[in-house]
């Protein structure tokens, strides 16, 4: 999984990601325009998402279609590990996953790792990283889900539940398996040695099949899941991977909950997020509007119109618009920021009157262990 040009692991994303050397690395497959045709036709819509290979990549989503066609349905399941406020490349598969539960009309579970950010970070304490489960939790259900298909977990909360079908998964993986795939050494504590087991747990919370929509960084966990899968005689999960939102400061990094600066929370006020995308938005313009208008920008490396591709502009006529203006030098910079700016502060105002509502809502969508 490592190598010296980039990192991807689920703790750690470094370096600018060659995706199709990823899908190699990783042994998941493409997204076939074939396969996104037929996500489409049996969703009866499309997604900006898919159309533009946001979601590149996947693992046995060609089952998950066949048995639905044969009427048998499968359910949703994708997770926050709560090390902070939630930021706006998390949205990208929660926005997906609820889409998809739309369309195929299927529940889904939402997990929340308190435990996972108590392990992995060192200056954490776990009431912290509880206390931003309850904070992303809002975030996950202002996008739309509703109480009566959605479940949220959170795993020192509703351990009871997910302890039993972690303790199968656990005997499954052996030390040796978890160091290939996370390179952990003697110094790594035994929370996190234990941990995927947990991440595996809510795959089998029904007799069904499981589609995980989620970031690629995820992606590991559940090699290790599916590889226990048939072992515990279960069916095997299901993914479709996200590409990773860069960080302002661009490629070679992934947005990250605990790099401020270079990241967008869901809740920094319109003041913040214009005084970060102008100060840290990595940019594809030239040195100066001169040479701008004369040479043209380059939006396939700027960090403000790759975030309109990804998430703020889903209309494809406006999203070329901009590509062709500021490729031609038409657009400066400054306009392209501005233009983000006021997608992503319109999305956050809305977003952030329901994330406040959510807070009468969270205890219908808790998970009570019986
Ligand atoms: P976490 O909290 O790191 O991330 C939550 C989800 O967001 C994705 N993600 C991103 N997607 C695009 N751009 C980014 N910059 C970016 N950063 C993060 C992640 O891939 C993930 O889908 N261990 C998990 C929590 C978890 C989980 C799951 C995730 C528990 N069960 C099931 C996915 C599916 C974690 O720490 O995610």
């Amino acid at each position: 999984m490592v190598s010296d040009d980039f990192i991807v692991t689920p703790w750690h994303v470094q370096g600018e990601i060659d995706y199709d050397k990823l899908i190699k690395r990783f042994g998941t497959q493409k997204i076939s325009d074939q396969l996104s045709e037929r996500i489409k036709k049996i969703a009866g819509d499309d997604h900006f998402m898919l159309r533009r290979q946001i979601f590149f990549s996947h693992r046995d989503m060609n089952k998950i279609l066949d048995e639905y066609e044969k009427g048998n349905k499968f359910f949703l399941y994708t997770g926050r590990g709560p090390s902070g406020h939630t930021h706006i490349g998390h949205l990208i598969p929660w926005v997906f996953a609820k889409w998809l539960q739309d369309k195929f009309d299927v529940n889904m579970y939402f997990q929340l790792t308190d435990d996972e950010k108590f392990f992995s970070k060192q200056n954490l304490k776990l009431e912290e990283t509880k206390k931003f489960a309850f904070e992303n939790a809002l975030d996950f259900i202002a996008l739309g889900f509703k109480s009566k298909n959605t479940k949220i977990i959170i795993d020192t909360e509703n351990i009871q539940m997910l302890y039993p079908i972690a303790a199968e998964v656990a005997k499954k993986i052996n030390f040796s398996n978890i160091k290939a795939v996370f390179g952990f050494t003697n110094d790594t504590n035994i929370g996190m040695i234990f941990y995927t087991s947990l991440q595996s747990a809510p795959c089998f919370i029904e007799e069904k099949p499981v589609l995980i929509p989620l970031g690629v960084d995820q992606d590991p966990h559940f090699r290790l899941t599916r590889d226990v899968a048939p072992r515990i005689g279960k069916p095997k999960p299901a993914l479709i991977h996200n590409i990773m939102m860069p960080s302002l400061e661009g490629p070679g990094g992934k947005m990250s909950a605990s790099e401020e600066n270079t990241t967008i929370y869901t809740t920094d006020t319109p003041e913040v997020v214009k005084k970060k995308i102008n100060k840290y938005a990595f940019s594809g313009g030239q040195p100066d509007v001169a040479q701008h208008r004369k040479l043209g920008g380059n939006p396939d490396i700027d960090v403000s119109y790759q975030y309109l591709k990804i998430f703020f502009e889903p209309d494809d006529m406006a999203l070329k618009k901009i590509y062709d203006d500021y490729k031609s030098g038409k657009m400066i910079t400054g306009e392209l920021k501005a233009i983000l700016i006021e997608k992503i502060n319109d999305f956050l105002k809305d977003h952030q009157k329901k994330r406040e509502k959510a807070r009468e809502q969270i205890d219908k969508f808790l998970f009570k262990d019986s």
